[in-house]
């Protein structure tokens, strides 16, 4: 039986150049390396990462968190076999004693949450996919590779254009999985040719997707609808948002579009641009506390609607979200609820109660693939990776890739 003989964590930076935590875990005979990703747009029901708060890096330094990991968390786990997961997990949420997570930090248990599932997986001598599948939440879910959701218009708290929205994202219908990253792709340069000659500008967001210099919602819509066509897809690719509302919600009311909506206001507008647009899944159509409202939207639209800021990944969200009937999928971010084995259960009720669950990415990130790996042994169908472009975007699509020639 492996045990653990060390942990190790520095601080590394992510994909905007903020500090991050990245954590190895020590065996007799492996080494799982992980590191923990940064949402911008966070719901305020979130576990808490720790940030230093000090000079370094205008605060956002993470030396605190990787002192929690060296004086802390080390002593606590040295000697347990890394696969006990969720013994794992438990001694360290108790010993941070907060829900949210705020003593340790979220960002240093997850880095060794997930770091000893892939010390267990090297171990073992399985591919990581392979290891998360004999999780007791997943041994009745089958191996698939997920449709992947590309945001290739970056708009809210990722992007420093007028666009409210903060993703547009492009959803290919292919059965393979390097066909839909082919056509995402093919879209995703056909839109560059597009909008270069129009606004001479082509760069990113945070995470990947345009940045563009226009202000309302279904003027995207439309540069999207001509990219597909344009780029021979059409009827084969079909249209996502994230709206990620709480960032445009103020004073009660929705500031969308340079109109202000109330909630009745916005879901008619939702309503029309889902039948113009022919709009597959929106995802936080409201503020993160608006269950009613998101619940409408689910039975007058009849399309798939994402919790993500109302959800974000804690069963007791979730269990309020389904009592609500306020969603139709899950958008699971590990690092929303800090452990591996409460993400997994997160999944799990998602599913036992009828919903879907998209595996995500956050938009500061690392070119850690971890999330490619669950999203497999998840059999959930989708992730969200951001746009096919960018390292640490590509790390994840690239890893699945890699999964589907050796699966
Ligand atoms: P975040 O954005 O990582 O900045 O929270 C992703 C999302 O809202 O889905
Ligand atoms: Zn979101």
């Amino acid at each position: 039986m492996p045990t653990i003989r060390d942990i190790r964590a520095r601080e590394i930076l992510d994909s905007r150049g903020h500090p991050t935590i990245e954590a190895a875990v020590i065996t007799e005979h492996s080494v799982g390396i992980a590191s923990v990703p940064e949402g911008a747009s966070t719901g305020k029901h979130e576990a808490k990462e720790l940030r230093d708060k000090s000079k370094r890096y205008h605060g956002l330094g993470v030396q605190k968190a990787v002192d929690n990991i060296r004086n802390i968390i080390k002593p606590l786990l040295v000697g347990i076999d890394p696969a006990r997961q969720r013994e794992i997990d438990s001694l360290m949420i108790e010993k941070d004693g907060f829900k949210d997570k705020r003593r340790l930090g979220a960002n240093a248990i997850l880095a060794v949450s997930l770091a000893c599932a892939r010390a267990a997986a090297a171990s073992e001598g399985k591919e990581l996919y392979d290891y998360l599948s004999q999780f007791p939440q997943l041994t009745k879910r089958a191996q698939i590779l997920p449709c992947p959701y590309f945001n290739v218009v970056n708009g809210g708290k990722h992007a420093t254009s007028k666009i409210n929205i903060q993703e547009f994202m492009i959803v290919p219908r292919f059965t393979s999985f390097h066909d839909n990253l082919r056509a995402g792709s093919e879209i995703y340069h056909v839109l560059k040719e597009i909008i270069h000659p129009k606004y001479g500008l082509t760069g990113v967001g945070d995470e990947g997707g345009f940045e563009l210099p226009l202000k309302k919602t279904e003027e995207v819509l439309r540069l999207l609808r001509s990219a597909i066509t344009k780029a021979g897809y059409s009827g084969k690719v079909d249209l996502a948002l994230d709206c990620a509302a709480s960032s445009f919600y103020q004073h009660k009311k929705y500031h969308l579009d340079g109109r202000i909506f109330n909630a009745e206001q916005l879901l008619q507008y939702y309503l029309q641009l889902i039948k113009k647009y022919k709009l597959i899944s929106i995802e936080d159509p409201f503020h993160e506390d608006d269950l009613v409202h998101f619940a409408q939207l689910r039975t007058r639209s009849g399309i798939q609607i994402v919790g993500d800021d109302l959800t974000v990944t804690n069963p007791e969200r979730i269990q309020l979200a389904i009592n609500n009937k306020s969603c139709t999928c899950l958008l699971l971010k590990v690092n929303q609820i800090g452990t591996l084995s409460e993400a997994l259960d997160a999944a799990k009720l998602a599913f036992d109660n009828g919903w879907k669950v998209m595996v995500s990415h956050r938009s500061g990130e690392t070119n850690d693939s971890f999330i490619a790996d669950l999203a497999v042994a998840l059999g959930c169908g989708m992730i969200k990776a951001g746009a096919p472009c960018r390292g640490e975007r590509l790390a994840k699509y690239n890893r699945l890739l890699e999964i589907e020639e050796v699966a």
